[in-house]
């Protein structure tokens, strides 16, 4: 990837790669993003998140930067994957991995002999930035397998059987991505979601039934606007077999949007995720 490295954070611009260390970006709390892309009064080529001492960096147009609720909901799943374990062996896939947040956070968190976890993206600049962070977070990225795949046709070669298909799908109206995107920062593949915004989640859900083992979930992030998130849920409504739950964490600072996941499926999963704090209701 032919980027110019350029780290804008409070004030100090950092000039390569070696200086986003761990031992140096640990320091910080949390980062509220915003304010790294202001310094200066121009777009950094790179922004750096991190979250709970984990450090997550983003590429200006090439990968979305990770939004708190991906990084708690990774946590939770961590949290409980002992407990959800089916067979000898918990298989996680997410279809549009991004910078890597929700498998790095998992494999952070959890042994790599009872979690396989397979990650996606269309875009091959994504998948280096979700190695990237794989790597900062001292996390070889070999553990995590990451594959170059369209969401929309060819996930049904892979080869394990999936408990969890997590998606944060491009979940925009095609006509609002230019107010989405106001800075240009996003790639628009990560944020165009089709003429009504849907067209992803209809077609991941039901790619993601091909891969799924009969008792397994699939769990979708939800837009934050609010027409985008209900239009979403009637729409998964509409098509879905399974049962369906939406999740809310009601603790954190985002809860004010409304339910941030739709979980779809007979599954497991669900008490196990109410224990973790999230307010889980059937529609
Ligand atoms: C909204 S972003 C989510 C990124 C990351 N999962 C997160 O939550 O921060 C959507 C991601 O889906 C990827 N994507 C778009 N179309 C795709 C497709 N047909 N198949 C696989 N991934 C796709 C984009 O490249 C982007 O990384």
């Amino acid at each position: 990837m032919e980027k110019r490295i350029q780290i804008h954070y409070k004030g100090d611009v950092y000039g390569s790669l070696n200086d986003i260390r761990r031992h140096e970006i640990g320091n910080y709390s949390d980062a509220y993003v915003r304010s790294l892309f202001h310094v200066g009064g121009r777009q950094p080529d790179i922004v750096v998140r991190v979250m709970d001492g984990l450090s997550f960096v983003s590429y200006t147009q090439t990968t979305l930067l990770p939004a708190k609720k991906t990084f708690d909901l990774s946590v939770a799943i961590a949290c409980c994957a002992d407990r959800i374990v089916r067979d000898a062996t918990l298989n996680i896939l997410e279809i549009g991995t991004g910078t890597g947040v929700f498998p790095v956070v998992l494999r952070v968190l959890v042994p790599e002999q009872s979690l396989m976890i397979t990650a996606t993206d269309i875009s091959g600049d994504a998948l280096t930035v979700a190695e990237l962070n794989a790597s900062l977070n001292n996390v070889d990225p070999t553990s995590i397998n990451f594959l170059k795949r369209d969401g929309l046709k060819d996930i049904f070669g892979i080869a394990h059987r999936q408990d969890i298909v997590f998606s944060n799908p491009p979940f925009s109206t095609s006509n609002r991505v230019g107010i989405v995107n106001a800075g240009g920062i996003h790639p628009t593949v990560a944020l165009d979601g089709g003429q009504d915004g849907t067209h992803y989640y209809q077609r991941f859900l039901i790619e993601a039934r091909r891969v799924l083992k009969p008792d397994g979930v699939t769990i979708f992030q939800l837009p934050l606007q609010k027409d985008d998130l209900w239009r979403t849920v009637y729409a998964i409504q509409r098509i879905a077999h399974e049962r369906v739950f939406l999740m809310e964490d009601c603790i954190a600072r985002y809860r004010k949007n409304g339910p941030q996941f739709i979980v779809i499926g007979n599954n497991f999963l669900i008490s196990e995720l109410s224990n973790q704090g999230y307010k889980i209701s059937e529609i």
